[in-house]
C-alpha cells in the first residue's frame, strides 16, 4: 500500500485498512486487527523494523475505536520510547511526539513549520489538521499602527515524494529535501516592536491586546525573529487570501470577577447589562424597529422559507425552547428545536428550504458543529447565533448574529442563555416587520424590551430571600421544577444549573405531563417547584398546583407579584415582576440561576468548574 510517488500518512493508510475490513465483515465479526510498522518515525521506509499489531474483538468499529486512540498516539507507546509524561493530556503527547519525530528527523535542516505540520497530519480530534477545533488565535500588539491589518497567506509546495535517486545507505527511498519556504514576511520592517501571542481563547491574550488573528484549519503560523508568516500546505478552492486583524470588543474587567464570589455570580448580575448589550444598535424602541446587520443579507430568502429549525446542546437548546412559541407565532411557520447529538443520531431529513439555526455560546460546540455541516451539505441556509466572535459556527454558517453578552466564564452558562433568548426574539420581530396584522404584538414586545433591564434587576433584588431559600434546601437530594407554555423551558434551564453546580437531582417537569408519571414523585418531603405566571396556560398552571398540594406537596411557586390566588395554595412564592408573556422566561429563569448558584456555594463546591464538565465541548 506504500505508494512512494502519492505517498499517503499512516492515517490514510489505516483508513483504507479499516475499510477493507468492513467490507469483509459479512464474513464474520468476531475480531479484527492490523499490522502496521511500529512507528519508527520513517512511515515511508519500506523496511520498518517492527510491527504493531492492534486488534480488538468484535465488530471492525470496535477496532476503529482503538485505533482512533492509536492514532492520536501512534509513536508513543510509553514504556518504548523512553519518555516521562508528567500528565494524562493530549498537549503533553503532542509536545512529546514534535520532540520525538525531531529527534528522528531525515534530514539536518528541517524547520520548526514543517516539523509542525508533520506532527499536525498524524493527529485526530480537534485543532488537527483535518478537523477544525477551538479557535485559534494571534494576538498582535504593537505601540504604533501597523502598515496593514491583513496577513496575506503564502502557499508551501511540499514534496513528499521520493525522488527515485535518493536513497539510504540500505538501498531505501528516502525523503528529498524541503522546497525552500518561500514564505514572505509580515511586518519585517516593525519586527523589534511587534509582539505576538498564541493562544486558544481571546480571553487569555486581552491583557496585552485586543487585536488577533484567528486562524483556519490548515494555517501553520509562525514567527522567526520576530516576523510572523502563515501559510498553508495546500491551496483550496474558496481560500481567503489573507486573514484579517480583528479588534475585539472586549475588556479586562470582563474577564475578572471584580466584587464577586464566582464567575457565575458576576455573569448572572451582569444580566441587565447583558441584554442592553445584545439589543445595542438593534432595536429602536421609538418607532418599533429591529435592524440585525448580520442577516440582512439572507433575511428574504429567510423569509421565503418553509420551516426553521433550531439546532444547539444543553442551555443553547433550552433558549431555542423557550422561544420556539412566538417564532411560531411570528413567522407563522413550522419551527423544529433539535438538540444536535439526537439530530444528527437520527440522520434528519433537511431540505434546501429549510433555514437552520445554530445556538452555541462558545460556537466550538462539536456536536452542533457537525451538525452544521451536516445541513450545509444538504443546502440549507445556516444562520450562527453565537457569543464568539471568529467561533467555528460563526464563520462557518451563511449568516448570523452575536450576542454580545461579553465573555462568559463561569461553565454554567447565565448571561449566555438571557441573550440568546432575546436575540432569536430580535429575529422573530424582524421576521414580521412588514406584516400589518402584527404590528400591534410587535409593538408589545419591542416595549417589553425596552423595560426588561429594568426588570431583570427587580428580579436580581430578591437575591437575599433566594439565598435563605437555599439554606433551606441545600441538604435535598431532589429538587423537581414544573412549569408549562412559555415556562417549561425555564424548567428544563433550572433543573440544568441545579444538575451542574450542585449534583442534586433535578428534573425540569411539564405540568401537562404531571398525570402521564412524574405526580407519582410528589410527596410531603419531595421539594417541588413550580412556574405559573399569568399567561393564557395560568388556569392549568392552577390546575397542576392543585393536584401537587392534593398529593401533599408543599410547592415553592415562582409567580407574578401580584398573583394572590397563586399565593394561598403554595408554602411559599417567589414573587417576580409582570412583563410581556413571551418574555417572562427571562423572569422566571434568574431566581433559578440564583438559586443554583446558592445551593452550590452551601454545599461547598466549586460553582465555576463543576467536576467532569467544561466551557466549550469539542467532542462528540
Ligand atoms: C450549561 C451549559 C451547557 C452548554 C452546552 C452548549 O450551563 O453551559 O449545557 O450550554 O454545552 O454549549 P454552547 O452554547 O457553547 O454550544
Amino acid at each position: 500500500y506504500l505508494n512512494y510517488h502519492v505517498p499517503r500518512t499512516r492515517r490514510e493508510i489505516l483508513e483504507i485498512l479499516l475499510k477493507g475490513l468492513l467490507r469483509l465483515e459479512y464474513r464474520g465479526y468476531d475480531s479484527a486487527g492490523v499490522g502496521i510498522d511500529g512507528g519508527n518515525g520513517k512511515e515511508w521506509e519500506a523496511n520498518a523494523r517492527s510491527i504493531q499489531l492492534i486488534k480488538q474483538s468484535g465488530k471492525v468499529k470496535a477496532l476503529d475505536d482503538e485505533l482512533t486512540m492509536y492514532m492520536c498516539f501512534f509513536f508513543f507507546f510509553r514504556e518504548s520510547k523512553g519518555y516521562e509524561f508528567e500528565s494524562e493530556t493530549d498537549t503533553e503527547t503532542i509536545a512529546k511526539l514534535v520532540k520525538y519525530m525531531y529527534d528522528n528527523r531525515e534530514s539536518e535542516d528541517l524547520s520548526f513549520a514543517t516539523l509542525v505540520e508533520r506532527v499536525t497530519q498524524q493527529l485526530v480530534g480537534a485543532c488537527s489538521s483535518t478537523e477544525r477545533g477551538g479557535p485559534l488565535l494571534i494576538g498582535v500588539k504593537s505601540d504604533h499602527k501597523l502598515s496593514t491589518d491583513h496577513i496575506p497567506i503564502l502557499y508551501r509546495s511540499l514534496h513528499y515524494c521520493i525522488s527515485p535517486a535518493g536513497k539510504d545507505k540500505k538501498g531505501c527511498p528516502t525523503l528529498p529535501r524541503m522546497e525552500q519556504d518561500t514564505c514572505h514576511t509580515l511586518f519585517a520592517e516593525e519586527k523589534k516592536s511587534v509582539e505576538y501571542y498564541f493562544a486558544s481563547d481571546a480571553s487569555a491574550v486581552i491583557e496585552h491586546t485586543n487585536r488577533v488573528i484567528f486562524l483556519e484549519d490548515d494555517d501553520v503560523a509562525a514567527v522567526t525573529a520576530g516576523r510572523l508568516t502563515i501559510h498553508r500546505i495546500k491551496r483550496t478552492a474558496g481560500d481567503h487570501p489573507a486573514r484579517a486583524i480583528q479588534t475585539l470588543q472586549m475588556e479586562l474587567q470582563q474577564i475578572m470577577k471584580g466584587n464577586y464570589s464566582s464567575f457565575m455570580q458576576k455573569e448572572i448580575f451582569e444580566q441587565p447589562e447583558s441584554v442592553v448589550n445584545t439589543m445595542r444598535g438593534r432595536v429602536n424602541f421609538n418607532d418599533n424597529t429591529v435592524t440585525l446587520g448580520g442577516l440582512k443579507d439572507h433575511i428574504k430568502e429567510i423569509q421565503r422559507c418553509r420551516r426553521l429549525i433550531l439546532i444547539a446542546c444543553g442551555t443553547s437548546y433550552h433558549a431555542g425552547v423557550a422561544t420556539r412559541q412566538v417564532l411560531e407565532e411570528l413567522t407563522e411557520l413550522p419551527v423544529m428545536v433539535e438538540l444536535a447529538s439526537d439530530f444528527l443520531d437520527r440522520n434528519t431529513p433537511v431540505f434546501r428550504d429549510d433555514v437552520c439555526f445554530f445556538i452555541s455560546q462558545s460556537g466550538e460546540t462539536a456536536d452542533s458543529l457537525m451538525a452544521l455541516r451536516y445541513c450545509k451539505e444538504r443546502g440549507a441556509l445556516t444562520v450562527g447565533v453565537t457569543n464568539t466572535v471568529g467561533s467555528s459556527i460563526s464563520r462557518e454558517t451563511d449568516c448570523g448574529v452575536h450576542i454580545n453578552a461579553g465573555p462568559e466564564i463561569g461553565v454554567a452558562s447565565t448571561k449566555a442563555y438571557t441573550s440568546q433568548f432575546v436575540a432569536l426574539i430580535m429575529f422573530a420581530l424582524l421576521m414580521c416587520d412588514d406584516r400589518i396584522s402584527m404590528q400591534p404584538r410587535r409593538r408589545e414586545i419591542i416595549q417589553g424590551l425596552r423595560v426588561l433591564p429594568d426588570l431583570i434587576k427587580e428580579v436580581l433584588s430578591l437575591d437575599d430571600e433566594i439565598q435563605r431559600l437555599a439554606a433551606e434546601l441545600y441538604q435535598q437530594k431532589s429538587v423537581l421544577i414544573m412549569g408549562r407554555g412559555y415556562h417549561y423551558a425555564t424548567c428544563l434551564e433550572g433543573a440544568l444549573k441545579i444538575k451542574e453546580i450542585t449534583y442534586m437531582h433535578s428534573e425540569g417537569i411539564l405540568a401537562g405531563e404531571l398525570k402521564h408519571g412524574p405526580l407519582a414523585l410528589v410527596d410531603k418531603l419531595m421539594p417541588v417547584i413550580m412556574i405559573i405566571m399569568r399567561d393564557h396556560t395560568y388556569t392549568k398552571c392552577q390546575n397542576a398546583l392543585q393536584q401537587v398540594v392534593a398529593r401533599a406537596g408543599r410547592p415553592i411557586v415562582i409567580c407574578d407579584k401580584d398573583d394572590y390566588e397563586t399565593a394561598k395554595s403554595s408554602s411559599r412564592t417567589i414573587k417576580v415582576p409582570h412583563c410581556v408573556d413571551c418574555l417572562q422566561g427571562i423572569l422566571s429563569v434568574i431566581p433559578l440561576q440564583l438559586l443554583s448558584f446558592h445551593l452550590a456555594v452551601l454545599r461547598g463546591f466549586d460553582v465555576d468548574c463543576p467536576r467532569n464538565l467544561a466551557k466549550s465541548v469539542t467532542v462528540e
